[in-house]
Parts: C-alpha cells; sequence; structure tokens
C-alpha cells in the first residue's frame, strides 16, 4: 500500500492541509450555521446574542476544539477507542460512548432537516413557491412536515447520500467530497449575501444583527448560546475526535483550530447577513423561530426579481452545508462499529445508516398524525433530540473532554502533540491549559447548571 494519506497505524489520513480544513470546517459549517444560528438569534434579541456567542467561542469553543484534536490524534482511534486506549481500566470510555450516543440522536434530527432541503431545492426549481402569500406559505410548511411519505422519502434520500460517501472512505469519500463542495458553498453565500444586501432597506437587518439589546438576554438565552457554540463547531461529542484521528502527524493543531472556528463563525454572521436584511427589507418579523428559513425566505424570494433563481441558490447552499456535516456524524458511528465491533467499512456504513434512520423517520414523523401524541416535557420527539443532544449532552461532554486533557492526559505527551514532538513553539501553551484547567470547564458547570434550572443567578 502506498504511504501517501496513511498514517503510521496504517490508518487512512487526509492528504493535504486544505483537505483537513475542508473537512473538518464542512463538519462545523452546517445546518447549524445557516438555520438553526439565525432563528436562535433571531428569538433572542440580535446582536446581544452574537456577542455572547463570539465569547463563548473563543473561550470555550476553540479550548475544547483544539483538546478533542490532542486526543484524536494522539489515540488516532474513535472516541470510545480512544479513550479507552488514552486511559486503560478508567471509566473515561463513557465519554467517548456518550459521544456516540449524542451521534445517533443528533444524525437522526439532523438528516430530518436535511430532507426538507432537498424538498425546497425541489420546489424552488419547479417554481413551487409562486404565487403564495405568507399564510400560504406558513401553511405549505406545517402541510409538508406532517405528511408522511414526502418527508420520510427526502430523509431517505439524504441519509443513502450521505453513506454513499462515507463507503468511499476517508481520501476518497470525506475528503474529496468536501474540498469540492466548501469552495462551492462560499461562493453560494457571497452571491445570496450581495443580492441581499441590495435590496431596499436592508440596514434595518444589518442594525439587528449588530447593534446590541442586552435586554434580551436571560439564562437561557445564555444556555442557548453556549449549547449552539458547541453544536455548531461539532465538538463535545467526539466528531473532532475521530477526525482528528485522521490528521496528518506534521498538522498544526492549534491553527486548524482557528482556521475552523473562523471560518464556522464567517458562515453563520454571512447567513445572517444573508437573511436579516432581506427579512427586514420586506417587513417580515426575524422571530419566526425553526419556520425561519422555510417559510419566511421563500415569501422574500418570490418577491424580489430572479426569486426562483436565488431560492434555488439558498437551498442548494443548506443542502451542501448539511451533507458535509452528516458524513462527519455517521463517521463517528462508522468508525466506532469498525474498530471496536471489526465490521468492515460496507458493513459498518449500512448497519448504522440503517439503525440512524429507524430513530430518524421517527423524528420526521414528529408533526405526523402517527407520532403527534408522542411528546417529553412538551417537547415532540424532534424538539427533544435537538435540545437534549445540543444544550445538554454536548456540553457534558465537552467540561469532561476539557477536564481530561487538563488533568489526566499527561503533561509530556500533551505537549509533545500540542508541538509536534518539539518542532513548533507553541508558546500559547500555559494560557490553553489554563483555560481548559479552570475557565472552561468552571463557566460550563455554571452556564449548564444555571440554564437548566438547578441553579438560581
Ligand atoms: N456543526 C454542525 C452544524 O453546525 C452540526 C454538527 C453537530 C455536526 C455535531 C457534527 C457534530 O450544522
Amino acid at each position: 500500500m502506498k504511504n501517501i494519506g496513511n498514517n503510521q497505524a496504517g490508518r487512512e489520513s487526509f492528504t493535504t492541509k486544505f483537505g483537513v480544513i475542508a473537512a473538518t470546517a464542512g463538519s462545523a459549517v452546517g445546518l447549524g450555521n445557516i438555520w438553526r444560528f439565525p432563528y436562535l438569534t433571531g428569538e433572542n434579541g440580535g446582536a446581544a446574542f452574537l456577542v455572547i456567542y463570539l465569547v463563548f467561542v473563543l473561550v470555550i469553543g476553540i479550548p475544547v476544539m483544539l483538546s478533542e484534536f490532542v486526543i484524536g490524534r494522539s489515540a488516532r482511534k474513535n472516541p470510545y477507542g480512544a479513550f479507552k486506549k488514552l486511559a486503560p481500566g478508567k471509566p473515561w470510555y463513557l465519554v467517548g460512548l456518550m459521544g456516540v450516543t449524542a451521534a445517533f440522536m443528533i444524525l437522526a434530527f439532523y438528516t430530518t432537516v436535511a430532507g426538507w432541503t432537498l424538498e425546497y431545492l425541489y420546489q424552488s426549481v419547479t417554481n413551487g413557491f409562486v404565487n403564495k402569500d405568507g399564510a400560504q406559505l406558513s401553511l405549505m410548511f406545517s402541510e409538508f412536515r406532517s405528511d408522511t411519505w414526502r418527508p420520510l422519502f427526502w430523509f431517505l434520500i439524504f441519509m443513502g447520500m450521505t453513506a454513499g460517501i462515507i463507503v468511499l472512505g476517508v481520501r476518497k469519500g470525506i475528503e474529496k467530497s468536501t474540498v469540492i463542495m466548501m469552495p462551492l458553498l462560499f461562493v453560494i453565500l457571497v452571491i445570496l449575501g450581495i443580492r441581499s444586501l441590495t435590496l431596499p432597506g436592508s440596514l434595518d437587518g444589518l442594525r439587528f444583527l449588530f447593534k446590541p439589546d442586552f435586554s434580551k438576554i436571560d439564562s437561557s438565552a445564555i444556555l442557548d448560546a453556549l449549547g449552539q457554540v458547541f453544536f455548531s463547531l461539532s465538538i463535545g461529542m467526539g466528531t473532532l475526535i475521530t477526525y482528528a484521528s485522521y490528521f496528518p502527524a506534521r498538522d498544526r493543531l492549534l491553527s486548524t483550530s482557528f482556521s475552523v472556528a473562523l471560518t464556522d463563525t464567517l458562515v453563520a454572521v454571512l447567513a445572517g447577513i444573508v437573511i436579516f436584511p432581506a427579512a427586514f427589507s420586506f417587513h417580515i418579523a426575524p422571530d419566526e423561530g425553526t419556520g425561519l428559513v422555510f417559510v419566511t425566505l421563500p415569501g422574500i424570494f418570490q418577491q424580489m426579481p430572479g426569486g426562483a433563481f436565488f431560492a434555488s441558490l439558498f437551498f442548494l447552499l443548506l443542502a451542501v452545508a448539511a451533507l458535509t456535516s452528516t458524513i462527519s456524524v455517521l463517521e463517528v458511528i462508522v468508525a466506532f462499529f469498525v474498530e471496536e465491533l471489526r465490521l468492515r467499512r460496507k458493513m459498518a456504513t449500512w448497519i448504522a445508516a440503517g439503525t440512524v434512520s429507524l430513530l430518524g423517520m421517527m423524528c420526521t414523523l414528529s408533526w405526523n398524525s402517527l407520532m403527534e401524541g408522542v411528546s417529553f416535557f412538551g417537547l415532540n420527539t424532534f424538539e427533544l433530540l435537538d435540545y437534549t443532544s445540543a444544550n445538554i449532552l454536548l456540553p457534558i461532554g465537552g467540561f469532561f473532554i476539557a477536564l481530561f486533557v487538563a488533568w489526566f492526559f499527561g503533561r509530556e505527551k500533551r505537549m509533545a502533540e500540542l508541538s509536534n514532538d518539539g518542532s513548533l513553539k507553541a508558546g500559547y501553551i500555559p494560557v490553553y491549559i489554563f483555560i481548559i484547567r479552570f475557565l472552561a470547564p468552571i463557566a460550563l458547570a455554571f452556564i449548564f447548571l444555571n440554564g437548566i434550572g438547578l441553579l438560581k443567578m
């Protein structure tokens, strides 16, 4: 076997720096940036939410991401196997197991929304929004969502595309597809941003996004911001442990973590620049919730010149962004199956995709009469998986990942990993250690307990 693209252990790895960044930023950039971030920002008062979000990216997001890189690249295993290898005989593997569980949950509800983007892409291309007013578009969305076969059909198509890439492996599947899809995504986003900013009255939208009003911020908004950082950066469940296990030995982990976090944040802000100016320009309230991009945006598109074209571009953007993320979540489960259950990649992929689909189909039917009666704490299956994974499982995972690297990893090994065996200076290490030892875990525990109401500020 050729050595290029394989690391010492005979495992596949990414071949170029651009491949590393395209794949990892591809995981981070997704529906979280273009669907979730705008509606959370809209609901939580705009710019003030953005400010809190940015602070969390810097003091919690990047350090936890770097910690996942350290664990993954040094162990070269799936999250469960990595903790087993690095802390033999200790219960740390439970953190990895929790990650694999979170991967099941996230992939289930995420692929549901990804399927919707295909339906909306289809509608845009076939002019399906023409002459519909706001109420009709809203009805169209809720009728589609509560239908049985259409959402299931798109769900399965999307899951099939995800599995189709993962079957091909790390280099031929993940790397090759993301180095094409990520640049495409940027081009589309910039075209849409220009379109939105050149609409009359777009400045009000920018003001909403960039002029903070802190009166809307309470402890649940703060927990939402934290959950969003974890969700958007794909941290806290081992996706990045898995991807880092494919990084070349020479990769500079700190620079990769900054590039990924920067790309992710840039895309979220750009998505805001696409959506809010357009919404304000057409006098539509920005706090539509989860329907923001499926109800509000089609309404906007069909009022603007060239609307069908821009709508098609937008939903293509969403689908591409979602696909570079779903592959990273499926890869967590597949790597786990391959390494721990000794399955072949092909078999592992179809078993993983199949079992996730069972849960995913229940999610997809959350608004259907078949599943409508099923609710937990007032949330349907879909909402329950979304809320629990982002706001609970990921922050808990991140808490333990930071603590593990900070206190249990071993100083020399950590130093070797961060400095590529002494070939980089890595002068930032003391700051990083301080953050993952004290700042990040304390902040996480505090926001978390406060957000779920166990601690009252
Ligand atoms: N980060 C992805 C997004 O923003 C979602 C994701 C979460 C992917 C967790 C992998 C792991 O859309």
